[in-house]
């Protein structure tokens, strides 16, 4: 079994999210619940953006112990400096210097050539090694470069200091099988890959970026980047908790393991999206308050029955305390039978059969029928009586 490093960047490229905007001691409280959720490297922000964000990555840099802590840059001497400013207390201090290497984004965004881009690379790395021993460089809208520029790329900022190479898919259009086919293509031609770190990073445009990101475990990468409920710029980012339960789940399948306290899963989520605004829909996987809520006849039986038939994830696991049943037009009698009992009403055969039709008759009007519901369905049976 190998360790696969999480590395969160809620902070920085979740914080890109239109309409987030988080001040100091919300950053502070998300990155120290982020510690206790077992993350191995924190992305504390973009510290040459703004004085505020400047001065939340400091902080976190300072009281953040148990992680690395890294800050972004692009590859000027101005950004990397400011990295250094803000992280250079934190236990595990780490650069994250990016330069874009698609031709869409070296034509038109960047207006540079190809071997302009190279040499701007190798340089911020360079620069970056007189302070950082540990230097994280990303190829942004790597999906979209020529794979044999990667390829070259990657083998000269290797010799020139980093240490972890990471290939953003920034616009969320690769699919599974290319993402890996790029690793793989890259393991084979660049010569001195295998002294840094892989790693992975993907966006949602597609919905595709936690798959994608799974995809590049199995081409062999040490280290996948996302965010808490996978919020970020446009789509978001691969949702981390999603990645971290399909890694235990499917342990035997990946061959890995992640040093995430999933217990925490929930809570770290629930924060997030109270800080943040973003609110987390009802069907989201894991994380969703219908993640584990069984509303059909069919799977109701089922699962009380036994519980794998329908759920495979437990709960508990990610911090869920239970499991529910919901009570709709598609439930039948023995999801019904349970709550006439948690509900302690003593029924007969007959009135149980009567209140179950009152209360399928009910189901016509309303959608989810709570506990209230059936204890005036009940009563009003009983009156009648
Ligand atoms: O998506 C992306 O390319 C990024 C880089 C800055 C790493 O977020
Ligand atoms: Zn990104």
């Amino acid at each position: 079994m190998r360790r696969i490093e999480i590395f969160d960047t809620t902070l920085r490229d979740g914080e890109q999210s239109a309409g987030v905007n988080l001040h100091l001691h919300e950053k502070l409280e998300i990155a120290h619940q982020l510690e206790r959720y077992g993350v191995d490297v924190l992305e504390a922000g973009f510290p040459a953006s703004s004085r505020g964000e400047f001065q939340a990555v400091q902080q976190i840099a300072r009281t953040v112990k148990n992680c690395v802590v890294a800050g972004l840059a692009r590859s000027t001497e101005r950004d990397i400096d400011a990295v250094w400013e803000a992280v250079r207390e934190a236990a595990q201090p780490r650069l994250h210097v990016f330069i874009a290497t698609s031709p869409i984004h070296m034509e038109y965004k960047l207006r540079m050539t190809p071997e302009q881009v190279l040499e701007t690379a190798v340089a911020a790395v360079r620069y970056g090694a007189r302070h950082f021993s540990d230097i994280e460089w990303s190829a942004e809208d790597a999906t979209r470069s020529d794979w044999d520029f990667l390829a070259l790329i990657i083998e000269r900022v290797i010799d020139a200091g980093a240490t972890v190479i990471n290939l953003p898919d920034t616009v969320g259009y690769i699919t599974p099988d290319e993402y890996k086919r790029m690793f793989q293509y890259l393991l084979e031609r660049v010569p001195n890959i295998h002294r840094v770190k892989l790693s992975a990073h993907c966006h949602d445009d597609l919905g595709l970026a936690v798959a994608n990101t799974l995809a590049a475990i199995e081409a062999g990468v040490h280290q996948v980047e996302g965010t808490i409920n996978g919020i970020g710029e446009r789509a978001g980012n691969a949702s981390l908790e999603e990645v971290g339960v399909a890694l235990a789940i499917r342990k035997e399948y990946y061959q890995a393991t992640t040093r995430l306290n999933l217990r925490e899963t929930v809570h770290t989520s629930k924060l997030v999206s109270k800080l943040t605004g973003m609110v987390v829909p009802p069907n989201k996987a894991v994380v969703g308050v219908n993640a584990f809520a069984h509303e059909s006849g069919i799977h109701q039986d089922g699962v009380l029955k036994h519980k794998l038939t329908y759920e495979i994830i437990r709960p508990e696991m990610v911090g869920w305390t239970s499991n529910s049943m919901v009570l709709g037009k598609h439930s039948g009698r023995h999801a019904f039978r349970e709550k006439c009992a948690e509900l302690k009403l003593e029924l007969s055969e007959a009135e149980f059969e009567q209140l179950f039709n009152a209360f399928k008759a009910l189901t016509e009007k309303k959608k989810e029928i709570t506990d209230d519901d059936i204890l005036a369905l009940y009563m009003e049976m009983n009156s009648q009586a």
